[in-house]
């Protein structure tokens, strides 16, 4: 198969800040997908209603002209995110979940939850209203292994949580791990998952055989090669309970190249084109509409799009670098031949 046309694609988990990197990076993911759940890290976090639509402007804004994509927005939940608020997010039209980090577990994560006991009566509250809750699932203590956090959180906190609120709808944001999978594929249907291309075709070694490199450092972090495989079974299975999140997180390569690097894949220059090579690799391109195009939009309740998205297998190389002078993005894959190629939306 040389060409493939599906249903326009949304991503279901994108990091695009504000200021100059959004306006570098927006018009990467306006021209494949239809929507995308924003993620609501910035510093300050998004925390209210009233923030997210201002926010949502400024995406808005600084979309290439005639795009129709739409921006899906979020609030960070905190130790001060009220029920009211909850409320208020249940009632808005444009905001459609609460995002959780643990405390201290990613990028621009300080204000995240550090006591989850004291977040159930708001978990109670989005079961209530059918909100949904996004979920950064690693534990932060620092006398757990990074490679151990998501496995750890899922035991602890995650299990704790579904038992707790059996009607409530968790999104188990980008899993790394083969106990991650199994988990979400015993839960019930309100528990569902998204995958990113990283975490689709690099093992930890990407990050660390040969050489350090930087771009390949995302959180949760890459892992062994059976987790890959086990996350490459879930994505191209069929299964509604997994579909598209691309954690597309950019940040300066400078930050990257560091000391202390950012943790974060730039991924939106490329995302369909990505997950297109991993699906054909597993025999699979014939599941890729559902993952990227259906379930997720059924998981939130929202309709499928209307419009379509064309790849074309032709070689195609990735620029070292987007964006301006000052605000130089290192993209995955960078420098390297990509197999398919967006031709249109
Ligand atoms: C994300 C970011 O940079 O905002 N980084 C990442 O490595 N995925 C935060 C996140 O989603 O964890
Ligand atoms: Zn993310």
């Amino acid at each position: 198969m040389d060409r493939l046309t599906i249903t326009q694609p949304d991503d279901w988990h994108l990091h695009v800040r504000t200021g100059g990197i959004l306006k570098a990076v927006i018009g990467h993911t306006a021209r494949q997908f239809g929507r995308a759940i924003i993620m609501p890290n910035l510093k300050p976090p998004v925390t209210t209603v009233e923030q997210a639509l201002m926010y949502r402007q400024e995406i808005l804004a600084a979309l290439p002209k005639g795009s129709t994509f739409q921006p899906l927005m979020t609030l960070y939940l905190t130790g001060n995110t009220s029920l009211g608020e909850v409320k208020k997010v249940a009632d808005s039209e444009h905001v459609h979940a609460f995002k959780l980090y643990p405390a201290g577990a990613t990028t621009n994560s300080d204000a995240g939850v550090a006591d989850m006991d004291a977040a159930y009566p708001l978990f109670e509250a989005m079961q209530k209203y059918g909100v949904p809750l996004l979920i950064h699932g690693e534990v932060t203590n620092a006398e757990y292994d990074i490679f151990d956090r998501e496995k750890i959180f899922i035991e602890t906190q995650l299990s704790r949580i579904i038992q707790q609120f059996p009607a409530l709808r968790v999104v188990a944001e980008h899993l790394t791990t083969l106990e991650a999978v199994q988990f979400v594929e015993s839960a019930p249907g309100n528990i569902a998952a998204t995958i990113t291309p990283q975490h689709l075709m690099f093992n930890r070694n990407a990050i660390l055989a040969g050489g350090i490199r930087p771009h390949y450092y995302c959180l949760p972090i890459l892992k062994r090669e059976h987790h890959r495989l086990a996350l490459l079974q879930a994505a191209t299975s069929g299964n509604p309970k997994f579909f598209l999140g691309t954690d597309s997180a950019p940040h300066l390569t400078v930050l990257k190249e560091n000391s202390c690097g950012c943790a974060g894949c730039y991924s939106a220059h490329a995302a369909m084109e990505l997950y297109a090579e991993m699906f054909e690799q597993a025999g699979a391109l014939d599941k890729l509409e559902g993952f990227a195009s259906f379930y997720g939009a059924d998981f939130y309740g929202l309709p499928r799009n209307t419009g379509t998205l064309t790849l074309q297998k032709r070689d195609w190389m990735v620029p070292e670098q987007f964006g301006d002078a000052d605000a130089r993005i290192t993209p995955l894959k960078a420098g390297e031949t990509l197999r398919w190629q967006v031709v249109s939306a």
